[in-house]
């Protein structure tokens, strides 16, 4: 081995034990109590705290080098993944890989519920009984995580369902305002676009709510549910230049037009010109408010290059912080006594 990498590689060993011991001082006598994290609501504020203050720990791990921890080493993952993803995916995957879990990608198209005709719930049995720990389920259908964690034994945690939730999108966003505000608590949102087609939303409305914060909702009146105030805290604008006045955080959203979202507004030029988060709107925002997105972004639809590329971007700390959530989601979930 040559010896400078012997050399990093002890120093490595060295930091990993104290961060082990870092962790469990941190965790202490806390844990998750569901099995599964289908909805942001499988998590009390105090269980979302625990994740967080375990983020920030492992935020100092992804930037090491000789990054593979072997924190969860012996347990496995499956990323069963029926809907595209680029960051949900990836982040997982790797996430899994740190803490030395196995993990295995498994897509509709080349298993055999493409051709052969397997359902999804024999599939994710026979997946059961190989003994996997954790599945990670990304959905076209709304309910189908619930569905498949009622007859395995496997944890599942969410990557999206449908229109329903996407969980740890929300915790991953909380995680941010965090970072940037210093709390979560007091932050004054609003959350911009397509609100009817997106699980992000579903995730985030719900995750502000445990925070006391009761967002501010802007978009047009066909993409977002009727009767939304009733069932959540929250405040409908349909004017975006009025929603957006004196806010801390501005969340914008996609148009999912792969939801047929298309059919509720007039032409995605039309929506830019009333919705895209545009400098001139920005600053009527505070002065140090941040601008969120969940991604993928469509520039100049959902934000303008100047404001995505700009300095008050949180975009690309989302993903960052995506990371580090999900490896402490995991260690948390697969660790101490549930293994
Ligand atoms: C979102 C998704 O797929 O739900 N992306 C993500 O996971 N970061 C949002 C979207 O597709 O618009």
């Amino acid at each position: 081995m040559h010896p400078n990498r012997k050399k990093l590689q002890d120093e490595m060993a060295k930091w990993q034990d104290d961060f082990e011991k870092r962790l469990t001082d941190c965790i202490g006598k806390r844990k998750l109590r569901s099995k599964n994290v289908i909805s942001i609501d499988d998590l009390s504020k105090e269980e979302m705290d625990l994740i967080f203050d375990c983020t920030k720990l492992f935020k100092e791990f992804i930037v090491k080098p000789d990054r593979k921890m072997g924190l969860l080493k012996g347990t496995s993952q499956v990323n069963f993944f029926f809907e595209d993803s680029t960051r949900t995916r990836s982040s997982f995957e790797l996430a899994g890989k740190h803490l030395g879990i196995d993990t295995i990608n498994i897509s509709k198209g080349g298993s055999s519920m493409d051709k052969k005709g397997e359902t999804l719930n024999d599939t994710a049995r026979t997946l059961d009984k190989m003994h996997a720990d954790v599945i990670i389920l990304r959905h076209s259908k709304a309910g189908t995580p619930q569905m498949i964690a009622d007859q395995i034994k496997a944890a599942v945690i969410s990557g999206g369902d449908g229109w329903h939730e996407h969980p740890t999108q929300a915790l991953l966003d909380l995680y941010t305002i965090l970072d940037k505000k210093g709390k979560i608590s007091g932050n004054k949102v609003v959350i911009v676009g397509d609100i009817k087609h997106s699980r992000v939303a579903g995730s985030l409305i719900r995750a502000l709510n445990k925070y006391d914060i009761e967002p501010r909702i802007a978009g047009p009146p066909t993409l977002i549910p009727f009767g939304l105030e009733k069932v959540f805290k929250c405040k409908v604008f349909y004017s975006l230049e009025e929603a957006i006045k004196g806010v801390d955080v501005i969340y914008a959203l996609r148009i999912q037009l792969e939801r047929a979202a298309g059919a509720e507004i007039p032409t995605v030029r039309e929506y830019s010109k009333t919705y895209c988060i545009n400098p001139a709107r920005l600053a009527m925002a505070k002065p140090d408010a941040i601008v969120m997105h969940p991604g993928p972004i469509n520039r100049e639809v959902d934000l303008r290059t100047e404001v995505m590329d700009g300095p008050q971007s949180a975009v690309e700390d989302q993903v960052e912080n995506g990371f580090a959530c999900r490896l402490a989601l995991l260690y948390l979930l697969l660790g101490g006594d549930r293994r």
